[in-house]
């Protein structure tokens, strides 16, 4: 079946009172129009379409080539947008899913049995509808004796019976095709508003002897439409818990879903736990068997089977099976860790590769740096990677020991299995299997803490007797 999708998105958004153009907001991390434009992805259809009008540029920007786009210049009503599309796809033979941008709750679920029921009923369009107690703004459904569905009327344009009328039009639609734009090119701008009301294409088509149909959804928060940050709050809270209700079908465990935040495009492994306060962001992708949080804050990363993250943030990092991060710990861009990697307490991991089994247990700085497998790295020791101008790389080979508090001044290099002194400054390579040092050599001087503490005691006495 040929399937047309068209996404009306050139309205302003004035109510957001934002820079950033209304489609574009996010609702669990994902600008609304991707949601919409991924449920028309899922429905395959042939082409798609978006109306573009304010924020164009932004809007093809992020959605590059998942669309293509029509502008309209002035925003002359729903109609009208549908219009600009009619050079592209009027000619397609097919049908129509007609959505919003900023409707997206909606779901591929409900537009399958929405184009399952349009064709049982042989329709030539049919409108998803549903039952509001505050339908306060929008368009309302008049049927017929039999139920048809005859006209929606604007609230602007309703007398009081119809105003009282709960059942509302969510502005999503089938078409046919063809019908669509033969009806479109009958639409007037005669009514309150002085716009081109695609809803008339439903007395126009009514008019022709065409059947229509609505479709009256149960779960009316699919047709929630976001103009304003409440209405996105909202949005965002409904899509949240679909989310985290997925995922727990799926087998993860979320022992509190209400503080528990992941993003629409997150993937998580069965047997899993997230315990609360953790946020998943972006492309983050994580195995089975893990355990996640509390407090958490994870974007874009890829974490693998049986790993620990508790109390850590990690950003575009790539962690291996098995390994243990936190609590405290910071992963930056470009930290990649093996498998049974070790990551403790205020570590902070910067565009470098770890091995397996290495240990950074507390306290350390890993920037730039490539670490052989089993290296442990002391408390407190650091790469010095950056001398004020340049990034330099550190390397520490195999099984070299890395004692607490060294500073490895890049770029520097130790060998496989090398013992570094506690302490020490590194700042030439120190050869496989060698032992550095490089730290003064201490000196004690013997009885001389009993000295020193004698001749301070006299100072005080000699100062409270004058
Ligand atoms: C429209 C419907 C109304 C329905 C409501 C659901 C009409 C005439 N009315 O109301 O029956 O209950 O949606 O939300 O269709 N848009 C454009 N170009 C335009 C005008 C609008 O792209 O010239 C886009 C907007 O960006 C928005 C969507 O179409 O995404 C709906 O526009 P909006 O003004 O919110 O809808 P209404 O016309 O008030
Ligand atoms: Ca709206």
């Amino acid at each position: 079946m040929n399937i047309i999708g068209i996404v009306l998105a050139a309205g302003q958004g004035k109510r957001m009172k934002s820079k950033l153009y209304k489609v574009l907001h996010p609702v669990c991390g994902k600008p609304m129009v991707g949601h919409v434009v991924g449920v028309l992805e899922q429905l395959q259809t042939h082409r798609t379409v978006v109306v573009v009008g304010h924020g164009a540029e932004a809007v093809r920007g992020y959605l590059g080539d998942r669309a293509e786009f029509v502008l309209q210049e002035q925003q002359l009503g729903t109609g009208h947008a549908v219009m600009q599309a009619e050079a592209l796809v009027g000619s397609e033979d097919g049908l129509t899913v007609l959505l919003y941008g900023d409707t997206p709750l909606v779901t591929v679920e409900s537009l399958q049995q929405m184009i399952s029921f349009h064709q049982e009923k042989g329709a030539a369009a049919t409108v998803m509808t549903a039952m509001m107690d505050n339908p306060h703004g929008l368009g309302r459904i008049i049927r017929d004796e039999q139920g048809r569905c005859v006209r929606i009327v604007e609230e602007k344009d309703c007398t009081p019976e119809q105003r009282a009328i709960r059942e509302i039009n969510s502005g999503m639609y089938i078409f046919s095709n063809r019908k669509l734009f033969e009806a479109l090119s009958q639409v007037t701008n005669n009514n309150a508003q002085n716009e081109y009301y695609l809803t008339d294409v439903i007395g126009i088509l009514v008019g022709k002897g065409e059947i229509v149909e609505a479709y009256c959804t149960p779960d009316w928060t699919e047709t929630l439409g976001v103009n304003d940050r409440v209405a996105l709050s909202e949005a965002e809270e409904i899509m949240r818990r679909r989310i985290n209700r997925k995922h727990m079908l799926n087998g993860v465990s979320l022992i509190d879903p209400a503080s528990t935040y992941i993003g629409a495009d997150v993937q998580i492994g069965a047997d899993t736990v997230i315990l609360p306060g953790t946020v998943l962001r972006g492309r983050t992708v994580i195995g089975e068997d893990c355990e996640i949080g509390p407090q958490s804050d994870i974007t874009d990363s890829v974490i693998g089977d049986g790993v620990t993250v508790n109390r850590s943030v990690l950003q575009e990092a790539e962690v291996g099976k098995g390994t243990s991060i936190g609590p405290f710990a910071y992963l930056r861009p470009g930290a990649k860790l093996g498998e049974n990697v070790k990551i403790g307490d205020f570590v902070e991991i910067k565009n470098a590769t770890l091995g397996d089994e290495v240990k950074v247990s507390h306290l350390s700085y890993v920037g730039d740096a490539k670490i052989g497998r089993n290296v442990n790295f002391g408390c407190g020791a650091i790469t010095v990677n950056y001398d004020g101008f340049n990034k330099q790389l550190t390397e520490v080979e195999e099984d070299a020991f890395v004692g607490s508090n060294v500073n490895l001044i890049a770029p520097v290099k130790v060998g496989k299995g090398a013992y570094v002194v506690a302490g020490s400054t590194i700042t030439h390579d120190v050869p496989s299997n060698d032992l550095a040092i490089a730290r003064e050599r201490q000196t004690n001087k013997p009885g001389y803490a009993e000295k020193i503490r004698s001749k301070f005691l006299a100072k005080k006495q000699a100062k409270q007797e004058k």
